[in-house]
């Protein structure tokens, strides 16, 4: 398995592909007035910027066709295989405005490394980190003004792939449309940095052994989001999903991974299996937390110990973490048969140290001792 830490330390010298990107500016971009009311009222993936990036790969020809251009809806012939077979993967990473105006992207090499292990397992076309990475350079170049300032806010970037040959054969497409398009944000949870409550998965799963819970594709949100409507259902935001093959183990939850911290202030998380997706922030948290002296575990967690810990208080804090939820608190988790509060339904402080820690690097309010963070503007 590829290492992102080691190739994320890399950072600085991943050359890009930004000049190949033609621009063509978009004739309508939002007046400045209306565009920074968007950015004073920022909500999680519901706006987007002027442009978006894109190439095409062609099975004789390789990647082409690179361009900026006025964001808008695609054309896409109804036989497209991605509408009927889900050849399709996605990333998300963010850009973050530091305080002298400068642009960063965290850890972009590393999403390239996993849109091109999820590009393997969905026999889709391996792109160059340099494309990936240029792609963003670009895209941020063209939209700069749209990168929001105020606090906890970010632009979202969507990087993704799908088969847009048309023809309804099973069969890997020869024609593969890369999109990438950007979104400025807030808290990907409305009520901000607040604990979220978490339901078990009941009869599902996300992922079995050899499937692709360990690739980034539409298809595996596509199945979370029945227990994830039942999870709401129960007054809770997201949902937890058990191992297939037991329905014992912690799995991850529907878009972030999953940690406990226990009283004695060792934090365990689930090894990963090949059914989890491997999280840019679920790396950064572990050696963060590692170079402050914390012992990190990853193993396989039952359900069971963590509700019992809980109950007992060996399990002090749980949290999530994710692109979009950064580190997100859990304050209570529960089933048809319990129904528990974590930390008294509170933030831990365990929690709220690995958030900090992460987001003073992200924003720059900490020297990047990591190479975590790439200029782009
Ligand atoms: N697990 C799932 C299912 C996700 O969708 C995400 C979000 O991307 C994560 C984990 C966390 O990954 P990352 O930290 O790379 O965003
Ligand atoms: C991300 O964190 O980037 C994701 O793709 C997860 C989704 C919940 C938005």
């Amino acid at each position: 398995m590829t290492d992102t830490t080691a190739s994320a330390a890399q950072s600085s010298v991943v050359a890009s592909n930004a000049a190949a990107f033609e621009v063509r500016p978009s004739a309508n971009p939002l007046p400045a007035i209306q565009r920074d009311a968007a950015l004073a009222d920022l909500k999680f993936g519901t706006q987007f910027t002027d442009h978006m990036a894109r190439m095409q790969w062609r099975k004789d020809e390789g990647w082409g066709d690179r361009r900026v251009e006025a964001y808008g809806p695609l054309q896409l012939d109804p036989a497209a295989a991605v509408l009927h077979y889900a050849q399709e993967i996605f990333e998300g990473l963010k850009a973050f405005k530091w305080a002298d105006g400068s642009v960063h992207l965290f850890r972009p090499e590393a999403n390239a490394e996993r849109f091109n292990r999820s590009a393997h397992r969905l026999a889709l076309p391996q792109l160059p980190v340099e494309d990936f990475v240029g792609s963003l350079e670009a895209l941020i170049a063209a939209d700069v003004a749209w990168v929001p300032g105020v606090e906890e806010s970010s632009l979202y970037l969507r990087p993704f792939m799908f088969a847009s040959e048309a023809f309804l054969g099973v069969r890997p497409a020869h024609v593969i449309d890369y999109l990438l398009i950007a979104s400025p944000v807030g808290p990907y949870f409305p009520g901000g940095v607040k604990p979220v409550s978490i339901w078990v998965a009941q009869g599902f799963h996300r992922a079995g052994p050899g499937g692709t819970g360990d690739a980034k594709c539409g298809g595996n949100y596509a199945a979370s989001l029945l227990p994830q409507q039942q999870a709401a259902e129960h007054g809770c935001q997201q949902v937890l999903f058990l191992d297939a093959k037991n329905d014992r183990y912690l799995e991850e939850l529907g878009g972030m991974n999953v940690f406990v911290v226990r009283r004695d202030g060792t934090i365990e998380t689930p090894r990963l299996t090949g059914t989890i997706l491997e999280g840019i922030t679920r790396s950064s948290v572990i050696q963060q937390l590692e170079d402050d002296g914390r012992k990190v575990i990853e193993k396989d967690i039952t359900l069971d110990e963590v509700r019992a810990g809980v109950e007992d208080g060996d399990i002090a804090e749980v949290f999530a973490c994710g692109t979009a939820a950064v580190v997100t608190p859990v304050g209570r988790l529960a089933s048809p048969t319990f129904d528990v509060q974590i930390n008294g339904g509170e933030a831990g402080q365990v929690t709220m140290g690995i958030r900090q820690r992460l987001t003073d690097i992200q924003y720059g309010r900490d020297e990047d001792t990591y190479g975590w963070m790439r200029r782009v503007a």
